[in-house]
């Protein structure tokens, strides 16, 4: 069984301030029974941290550098990361691939060094919207996943987010159809590679999750939770995605 995973991405977003929803999320959901996760900015990881005591919220980051240490100044290592007790992080984010030229085989390099560190990657893929209307989507997906997923990844050091570039931000998502293929897709695929361990692994959808879509995102076979953007930036908008992945 897949523990479902509700996870906040707030990229360049937040303050100490803001950090308060995490305890109102606390209240609202003492005994939730799915994973909550927050990425903040890495200057509030242990600001955020500091909040989490006897709460089922967990605290990742939102990249991380393949090296262990280094001349990389501006850059963080997952070894730092999981020092300060964060526990995940994303990486391959596409805003990343974008703006910084992040490949798959830096993508995969990420991942591996963050499982080494203990913690948990979550792998972000997904197409462009001239890719989907070529009829690309799901070739992209599978070569994205080949070679953004490290070899050794299992349930526990991989979590894999399909996000379509062009529902980033925008408000659009793809068709239920469309979203149920990509995960049939990925889970077809990690089982080919990594066998029986695929199944735990747990695949995330992302991309303009909205308090009045997640149910019906949630319903779908192989979605196991949401990468969520805008919505986790408030309590008020986070916990009725929350209650509706708990409901699925
Ligand atoms: P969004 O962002 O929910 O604001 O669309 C999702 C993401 O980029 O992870």
């Amino acid at each position: 069984m897949r523990r479902k995973l509700a996870a906040g991405n707030w990229k360049m977003n937040g303050s100490i301030p803001g950090l308060d929803m995490i305890g109102k999320l606390k209240l609202k959901h003492p005994e939730c029974p799915c994973d909550v996760l927050i990425c903040p900015p890495a200057p509030l990881l242990a600001p955020a941290l500091n909040n989490t005591a006897g709460s089922p919220v967990q605290i990742g980051a939102q990249n991380c550098h393949a090296e262990e240490k280094g001349a990389y100044t501006g850059e963080h290592s997952a070894a730092m990361i999981a020092e300060v007790g964060a526990t995940y992080v994303i990486v391959g984010h596409s805003e990343r691939r974008a703006a910084y030229g992040e490949t798959d085989a830096q993508v995969a390099a990420k991942a591996q060094a963050a499982q080494a560190a203990g913690l948990t990657a979550i792998v972000c893929i997904g197409e462009s919207l001239e890719q989907r209307e070529a009829g690309e989507a799901l070739d992209v997906i599978k070569t994205q996943l080949k070679g953004s997923v490290p070899e050794g990844s299992a349930g526990k050091t991989l979590v894999v987010a399909y996000e379509p570039i062009w529902a980033i931000g925008t408000g659009k998502i793809p068709s239920m159809e469309q979203i149920a293929d990509v995960h049939a897709l990925m889970r077809t695929e990690l089982r080919a590679r990594f066998g029986e361990d695929a199944d735990s692994m747990r695949l995330l959808y992302g991309g303009s999750v909205k308090p009045n879509n997640a149910a019906n995102i949630f319903a779908l076979g192989d979605v196991d939770g949401a990468l969520v953007g805008g919505a986790s930036l408030t309590e008020e908008d986070f916990s009725p995605i929350i209650e509706a992945l708990a409901a699925s």
